[in-house]
This record gives C-alpha cells, sequence and structure tokens, in this order.
C-alpha cells in the first residue's frame, strides 16, 4: 500500500505504523544524497513555516530553517519572548491564527499537551520539535544514523544510560518498540521510565523492552550505547540531585569497553556536558557518531515537512 502522510501532524512516533516510519526514514537518506550532490530542490517552494520556540535549541532550530532553505521553503522564527502564545492569547487562539497563515508549524515546549493543540486548532501539519516528554524528530535522526551504521535497525540492541525518564528515553523506546529494536534502558530506581509508557509499549512491541538498573549488565551486547544530558532543559533546580543519583551512570570507556562488542557505536542527541554523562575520550572515539547524528537532523526534519506537505 503507497503511504501518503500529507497533512498530517508529527507529535510521536507513537502515531506512525512502522511502514511510515521507514518511509520517512528513505526519505530521509535520499534527500541526504541529494544534498551530497548540491542539489537545490523545490520540494516546499512557497510554504511558511512558523518555527515556535518556548526552550532553546541550535540543532532543531537550524535543521528546519536549512531544511526549509533547501527546498523552497519560508522558516518564520518565533520566540515565545516574541509572541503572545500563553502569556496574553492561548493556544487554541494562536494556533487558529498561525494556521490561516502559515502552511506549517514546528513546536518546541515544555508541555505535550501545547503541540496537540497546536495540531488541533490550527488544521496544518504541526512538528513536534521537543517537549517535556517526547522528541521524535530526534529519533529519526538517531535511526537514520543506526541504518548508515548498520545497514538495518530490527533485532539492533541500543541501550540509553542516563535518565530514564526523560522525553529522550521516552522518545527513543517508542521508536525502538515500534522499529522491533531491543532497547534497555539503565539508570537508577529513582529515574525509571514511567510504567503506563513502558506497559503500552510493551504491548505492541515485538522487540525486548526493559529496564536494567545496572549499567555494566546493560550494556552487553549493545549496538549502540546512547546518552543524554542528566538535567534537561526546566529541570535546572535539580542539578545537585541528578548528579548524585548518576554518577555511576556516566558513559565512559570502562563502561563502553563493557559491552563485548568492537562495533559497537556511541550516541548523544547533544547538547552533551562531557565529564558527566559521557566523558571526552568516549565522545571524542571513532565509535562516535554524535556529529553525523546531528547532520541527521537536518535530513530528517526535512524528511517530515515533505512527507506531510508536498
Ligand atoms: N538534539 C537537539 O534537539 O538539539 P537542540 O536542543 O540544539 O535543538
Ligand atoms: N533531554 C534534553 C534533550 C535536549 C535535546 C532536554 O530536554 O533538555
Amino acid at each position: 500500500m503507497a503511504i501518503n502522510l500529507k497533512g498530517r501532524s508529527f507529535l510521536t512516533l507513537m502515531d506512525f505504523t512502522p511502514d511510515e516510519i521507514n518511509y520517512m526514514l528513505k526519505l530521509s537518506a535520499d534527500l541526504k544524497s541529494k544534498k551530497r550532490a548540491g542539489i537545490r530542490g523545490n520540494l516546499l517552494a512557497g510554504k511558511n513555516i512558523a518555527l515556535l520556540f518556548e526552550k532553546s535549541s541550535t540543532r532543531t532550530r537550524c535543521a528546519f530553517t536549512v531544511a526549509c532553505n533547501d527546498e523552497g521553503a519560508f522558516p518564520e522564527y518565533l520566540n515565545k519572548n516574541d509572541i503572545q502564545l500563553g502569556a496574553k492569547e492561548d493556544v487554541k487562539d494562536t494556533a487558529r491564527v498561525l494556521g490561516r497563515m502559515f502552511d506549517g508549524i514546528e513546536f518546541r515546549g515544555f508541555k505535550q499537551e501545547t503541540v496537540e493543540e497546536l495540531a488541533k486548532y490550527s488544521g496544518v501539519p504541526v512538528w513536534n520539535g521537543l517537549t517535556d516528554v517526547d522528541h521524535p524528530t530526534q529519533v529519526l535522526a538517531d535511526f537514520l544514523t543506526l541504518i548508515e551504521n548498520f545497514g538495518k535497525l530490527k533485532g539492533l540492541n541500543l541501550v540509553y544510560v542516563g535518565d530514564g525518564r526523560n522525553n529522550m528515553s521516552n522518545a527513543l523506546m517508542i521508536g525502538c518498540a515500534k522499529m522491533e529494536i531491543n532497547y534497555t534502558v539503565s539508570c537508577p530506581k529513582e529515574l525509571e521510565p514511567d510504567k503506563n509508557l513502558l506497559e503500552k509499549c510493551r504491548a505492541f512491541s515485538k522487540s525486548k523492552i526493559e529496564v536494567v538498573n545496572n549499567p555494566k549488565d546493560a550494556v552487553k551486547n549493545a549496538d549502540a550505547i546512547y546518552t543524554d544530558v542528566w538535567v534537561s532543559m526546566g529541570e535546572e533546580a535539580l542539578k545537585e540531585e541528578r548528579h548524585k543519583l548518576l554518577h555511576d551512570w556516566q558513559v565512559n570507556s570502562e563502561l563502553f569497553n563493557s559491552t563485548g562488542k568492537d562495533t559497537t557505536i556511541f550516541l548523544h542527541c547533544l547538547p552533551a556536558v562531557k565529564g558527566s554523562e559521557v566523558t571526552e575520550d568516549v565522545f571524542e572515539s571513532d565509535r562516535s557518531k554524535v556529529f553525523d547524528e546531528a547532520e541527521n537532523r537536518l535530513h530528517t526534519i526535512k524528511a517530515v515537512m515533505v512527507a506531510t506537505l508536498a
């Protein structure tokens, strides 16, 4: 059956089938080759794109902006301090105004409900550029990087080490469950993933979704070790507590070399706090694919816009 995502919003990978996710990944690879060949396109010609940011961003903002420029769309960056969103005007009204003017809306911010409300009321595709609980565009870039390194997704072992209840861990769990990647979260008891999400993912997944507290046990057989910051945006007050809790979950060379494989790669969504969740030597090693991953944000975000708009 032909895949058609035109008009769809991209709020969480939970809403997409494995075939639809594969379609976006294949499109990402094609768009990457096109860009590498120096071909500018017009797949998004004339589209006006709103980029709404409540939280700061380097990769996501730049990926959306450059993707628009590459394919003929016009991006407009709207910081929450510059517009009425949330303060003087409710989300529902902002959504209806933006939907009358723009062809698509990216949102990065705190609540998942905000991105859902934008999608519900704007009448145009809305893309989730990160919320407190999810980061689906990042996972597409991570999966493209896995495919580039291993030629497949199904059956790989991805081990996430760190804050097991943050947006990255959630998004990876959903993505892995969809794509039949075995997913292990290694974290202290206090930071285990939400039980409801775990149950929901396990209910449909054909791969293993596990929580293994001990990091050395968790990384055995890992094809990829993934980590993220210990203190996510909006949680700055918890810094001291997190550092105490996560001290033993640092990805250092000793842990990285405990997988039993010499092909394991290191992934991180970035930005990274070197010396906390990952050591400089692992981050800079030739097994680290973090800058391929960062570049892949561009190609995958472009694919999401092309698939849902063009
Ligand atoms: N990985 C990621 O989302 O990076 P930014 O916060 O820089 O957008
Ligand atoms: N968990 C991090 C991801 C940043 C891309 C945060 O929310 O700050």
